[in-house]
């Protein structure tokens, strides 16, 4: 199935299925970057659907499928909270995948979410993005996200106009979210648009409608942030199960 405008969509049985996809996918955008760059730079996302993934490509098989020296991990959102705090995204990626791949430290760049304010920690993250890559805005090889019930990604929310036009910015810190916890720190449009490959996971029938409502209906960034998800000059991916695809025509 394919919606061109919107992006490929690519539909799996179930939850199962689009977990391992989402790590084949990884492994071989991965490995094609590594071979192309001599390295591979990716930002996960948020939410529960990238567990399972986590596991999968921390599996002993899946694991020596890509040099983790080579690997620089990033993350599309984070929630405002200590690493140690079960929110924290970093703290479940490092918990389900970092801890057990050979990635050397230096290679994982999360958000600084303690000792600063979120608005400082967005200006020293994007200070560092652009660094890291060189200038100019800087071009993923893969951003991961997901998508909530109420048509977010990252952590930007309907009803949060200030989200949406940040100007030139490319990390923003986000208050009052309607998911909790409330604080965030988020990738902007701006950066999102300009990776190589984008891939969106969405799972589960209570994002039926809102997938049928993004996908194949009226824009309406302000409603759905997630339609504002399209890389310029990349490929936007929409990896969903059966229960979510299940109202699309
Ligand atoms: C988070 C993320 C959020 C998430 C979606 C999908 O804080 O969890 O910011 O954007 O990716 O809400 O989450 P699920 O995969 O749990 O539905």
């Amino acid at each position: 199935m394919s919606t061109p405008a919107r992006g490929e969509i690519v539909v799996l049985d179930d939850a199962p299925s689009l977990a391992n996809e989402a790590a084949e996918r990884f492994i071989s955008i991965g490995n094609a970057a590594i071979a192309a760059n001599r390295r591979f730079t990716v930002a996960l996302s948020g939410g529960s659907t990238p567990i399972a993934m986590y596991r999968l490509l921390a599996s002993a098989e899946m694991r020596a499928r890509i040099d983790w020296s080579r690997v620089h991990v990033f993350w599309s959102d984070e929630r405002f909270v200590p690493s140690s705090d079960p929110d924290s995204l970093l703290g479940v990626a490092r918990q389900a995948l970092l801890s057990q791949v050979p990635i050397p430290e230096s290679n994982i760049h999360p958000w600084q979410t303690t000792g600063v304010t979120p608005e400082l920690s967005a200006d020293m993250f994007q200070q560092f993005l652009t660094s890291f890559f060189g200038g100019g805005i800087p071009r993923f090889d893969l951003i991961l996200l997901g998508m909530g019930p109420d048509g977010h990604t990252a952590s930007l929310f309907p009803g949060q106009p200030e989200s949406m036009s940040p100007g030139e910015r490319l990390a923003i810190a986000v208050h009052d979210a309607p998911k909790p916890p409330p604080t965030r720190l988020s990738f902007t449009y701006r950066l999102i648009n300009n990776a190589a490959s984008v891939v969106i996971l969405a799972g589960g029938a209570d994002k039926a409608g809102t997938l049928q409502a993004v996908l194949q209906g009226p824009d309406s960034v302000v409603q759905l942030p997630v339609q504002g998800v399209h890389p310029k000059n990349g490929h936007l991916l929409w990896l969903i199960d059966a229960a979510a695809a299940a109202r699309l025509n």
